[in-house]
């Protein structure tokens, strides 16, 4: 049986980072992934161009039953930290809006800096390498692979994420084992993820695909003000996938298409400067053709916008500020970037990312009950929890 010090589970962007760390210090460290490749989410995220993190990045863009877990680790290896990383690769970036950070160039380019980190520190990477078992014991941990091959080491940290993408290989792995080891998950569900909508919302929406517009949109006590996008099944694009994380089964969401502006006023002066147009043609000089008619449809109103009386304005305006709608569900792990809950933070030492049950025992990443905003707060999660760990071991 060959021991390592450290036999860290999933090559994905926290896995890499704790293995790169670990290794640093001087840890005799294995890398285990069952996929081909490793940092796979990592190549195609941000649409290829990999929004790594946040400028703005704090404890107040996750998600946890323990709101202040994460703030140990994002506090001890931030954006900073991590920019100045990419930097030194050589890496271009830009922010792109809100404080979002992408490469300039491919996403791989941060793959292949986590990989040469990791070589140049003598962490060691073994790919399609799938655990059957994983056990503890007096002299440490023991994991077999599906090959029967029996790997020994002090430490062991479960890096496999969460369950978004199952087609990419994502898997509950890490929930299934921390359970084993007595620690609790949370309820999972997909986060960041697409809403769908039924019936004749859905078939009212339907001539509204592809469409894009700036809005408020409010869930479950949370509020963005991003771009909607109309999809086929129903609604999409960042300010909903912000508030998918919020919402819940049943739950009603608002909209406001008129982010930033008075909607009575501006209605009023549309009545006084294009009153002798119709209200969804007056309405288009705002917001986008195929949206005005939708929204004048919404509120009942085929006259001109000069018939339009004060408690029909008032009407209007609320159809546009506060168009209320209740979600079917959400597109499931199939399309949502990450998943929200997972090992609870209860069972988790927040500096060193250990076990309370299991000593030796590490999990990090998006596997552990911490879940970010959209915008390169989950990889920024990664990273801390990743240094975290790899600074314990
Ligand atoms: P991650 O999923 O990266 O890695 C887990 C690794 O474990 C994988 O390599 C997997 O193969 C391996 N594994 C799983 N099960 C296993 C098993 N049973 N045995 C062995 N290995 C196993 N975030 C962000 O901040 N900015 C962004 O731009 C994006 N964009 C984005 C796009 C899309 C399409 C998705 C799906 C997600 C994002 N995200 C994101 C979220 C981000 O990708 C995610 O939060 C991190 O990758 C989580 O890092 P982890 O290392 O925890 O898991």
């Amino acid at each position: 049986m060959i021991r390592y010090d450290c036999l860290i589970l999933g090559a994905g962007a926290a896995g890499m980072m704790c293995a790169a760390h670990a290794a640093a210090r001087g840890a005799r460290v294995l890398v285990l992934d069952h996929a081909k490749a490793p940092g796979e989410k990592i190549r195609i995220s941000g649409g290829g161009r990999c929004n790594f993190t946040n400028l703005h990045a704090g404890p107040g863009n996750f998600l946890s039953e323990n709101p202040h877990f994460a703030k140990s680790a994002l506090a001890r290896y931030t954006q900073w930290d991590f920019i100045d990383l990419v930097t030194r690769h050589g890496i271009g970036w830009h922010e792109k809006t809100l404080g979002q950070l992408f490469c300039d160039d491919k996403a791989t380019r941060i793959v292949a800096m986590l990989v040469e980190e990791m070589r140049r520190a003598g962490a060691a990477l073994r790919l399609q390498a799938p655990v059957a078992d994983v056990a503890h014991g007096p002299e440490g941990f023991r994991v077999t692979l599906a090959s029967g091959e029996v790997l020994g080491a002090n430490a062991m940290v479960l890096a496999t994420g969460g369950k978004s993408i199952p087609k990419m290989g994502a898997t509950d792995f890490a929930h299934r084992v921390a359970r084993g080891f007595g620690h609790r998950v949370t309820e999972t569900r997909p986060g960041l993820v697409p809403l769908t909508l039924s019936g004749a919302v859905l078939e009212g929406l339907k001539p509204l695909a592809g469409l894009s517009v700036p809005v408020i949109a409010t869930a479950g006590g949370a509020q963005f003000e991003e771009g909607l996008l109309v999809t086929h099944r129903g609604l999409s694009g960042p300010s909903i996938l912000q508030i998918s994380n919020y919402w819940r089964e049943g739950d009603e969401i608002a909209l406001n298409l008129l982010p930033g502006q008075d909607a009575v006023a501006a209605l009023k002066a549309l009545r006084t400067e294009r009153g002798r147009k119709s209200v969804g043609n007056a309405l288009a000089t705002r917001l986008p053709a195929r949206m005005a008619a939708h929204a004048a449809a919404r509120a009942g109103l085929a006259d001109n916008m000069a018939d339009l009386s004060d408690r029909g304005l008032t009407r209007l305006a609320e159809a546009l500020t506060d168009w209320r709608l209740t979600p079917a569900g959400t597109e499931g792990y199939r399309t949502a970037e990450v998943t929200l809950g997972g090992i609870a933070t209860d069972g988790i030492d927040a500096r060193s990312l250990e076990s309370r049950h299991v000593p030796g025992l590490y999990m990090i990443g998006e596997a552990v009950d911490v879940t970010g905003w959209l915008g390169g707060f989950n990889f920024q999660w990664a990273w801390s929890s990743g240094w975290a760990a790899g600074s314990a071991i």
